[in-house]
């Protein structure tokens, strides 16, 4: 992961940068949840400086209004893809180190918190706490589309998750098998369409709210965003702010959960398809994301639990978590672009790990911690990894499965 480190200088902003590259050579970019993560792989390392450098430049280019991009451009002018440029609005800016104009799953005060109680430095906090306020300000203005306390996101690649089987459904890919081939597929096309559509929009949300192709309410995202609004609750504490409004915004996301996404007949928490509030009924790890809101009921938490995730068909692999259940149609774990439709990827674990060891589950949480682990010492650092066989696949000296130095 040290190896991967970019410094350098932006002339044009007069800014000194620093992050992590996920993989040299197909990630080079900065990304979000990436720093998320690097930040809480280097506070475990006692790497401090470089954790403080990371974050504040996730956050270097964040605009007026508090929004981050979830990919920062530093000093590429020329796209390396073409969703480097649908994924970013259509001005000259992306002529410039720029921002993307998607988000990616809010980790950051997550990331901050945890490197705040490994350093202590409340100079940096003061200083990245308004920061991370700002972000949270926005999120709440900004994707809280239907003033339910869920944030909506407009493109599958907002949930870090890109090819997430249930995300088949809205995008209207109705054959539901894993295609081999990316650019000649059909649900290539319909991914790739729904950027382009909000690209042509110029990313103005008001608009995507009404005519947008992909407005899904994920459960992992906002599983997520309500640990997020947790931990700024503990942050504002430290600083002397008021902590109330995360409070209040994190009891509306778990009661929106309940009535939106909890479906009693598969006993899970799904995905929602809006306009229409429409449940996906396709499983994921994420219906097991809730879990980590520490007030989520503990016998639905139990009943979730008993019936997916020791079943030997759905979740149960040798090597968990695979990242659709595995009697799906989508279940694929070798190699391909359409990642995040099969194999485990070390996230999942991380989160579910915490999330199941705070509930006392922990002999599940062990399982999957065993299994990051014995993916690592077979496969070294891949970007993921068969839940059968073990194999590593896509990226080598792919830095997430460092987050095992946080699985203690
Ligand atoms: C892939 C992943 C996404 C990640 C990015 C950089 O697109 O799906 O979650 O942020 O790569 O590692």
């Amino acid at each position: 992961m040290l190896g991967n480190v970019k410094n350098g200088y932006s002339a044009l902003l007069g800014q000194n940068y620093c992050y992590i590259a996920p993989a040299l050579k197909p990630y080079p970019f900065q990304w979000f949840w990436d720093t998320c993560f690097h930040v809480i792989i280097l506070a475990r390392l006692g790497e401090y400086d470089l954790a403080k450098r990371n974050l504040r430049s996730l956050f270097a280019m964040q605009e007026e209004n508090g929004f981050v991009g979830h990919m920062i451009f530093w000093h590429q002018l020329l796209p390396k893809r073409l969703t480097d440029v649908t994924q970013a609005r259509p001005t000259l800016q992306a002529l410039r180190p720029h921002m993307s104009a998607l988000i990616q799953p809010p980790f950051a005060a997550q990331a901050l918190h945890t490197l705040y109680e490994s350093c202590g430095d409340r100079v940096y906090l003061g200083e990245m706490y308004a920061r991370v306020r700002r972000h949270h300000e926005w999120l709440a203005k900004n994707r809280d589309f239907d003033g339910d306390g869920l944030l909506s996101i407009i493109s599958p690649f907002e949930s870090g998750m890109d090819w997430k089987a249930s995300y088949d459904l809205p995008l209207g890919y109705t054959e539901r098998k894993t295609p081999r081939r990316l650019y000649t597929s059909k649900l290539y096309r319909k991914a790739v369409g729904v950027d382009l559509a909000n690209f042509l929009l110029s990313y103005r949300l008001d608009e995507i709210k009404e005519r947008g192709r992909f407005r899904v309410k994920d459960a992992g995202f906002n599983a997520i965003y309500a640990v997020d609004l947790h931990c700024m609750e503990k942050l504002a504490v430290l600083v002397g702010d008021e902590p109330k409004p995360f409070a209040e915004r994190r009891r509306r996301v778990l009661q929106s959960m309940m009535t939106l996404m909890y479906d009693p007949g598969s006993t899970a928490f799904l995905d929602v398809h809006e306009p229409g509030s429409r449940k996906i009924p396709i499983l994921t790890p994420t219906i097991f994301f809730p879990l980590a809101i520490e007030e989520l009921d503990p016998s639905i938490a139990e009943r979730i639990l008993d019936r997916h995730f020791d079943d030997e068909g759905e979740f149960a692999a040798p090597l968990p978590m695979p990242s659709v259940e595995m009697r799906d149609p989508a279940f694929f774990t070798g190699e391909t672009p359409f990642i995040w439709r099969g194999p485990t990827w070390a996230p999942t674990n991380w989160f579910l790990y915490h999330a199941l060891r705070k509930r006392g589950f922990r002999e599940r949480a062990g399982r999957l911690r065993r299994a990051l682990t014995e993916l690592v010492q077979a496969s070294g650092f891949r970007e993921y990894y068969d839940p059968l066989s073990g194999e590593g696949h896509g990226a080598r000296d792919f830095t997430w499965s460092g987050l095992l130095l946080d699985m203690t």
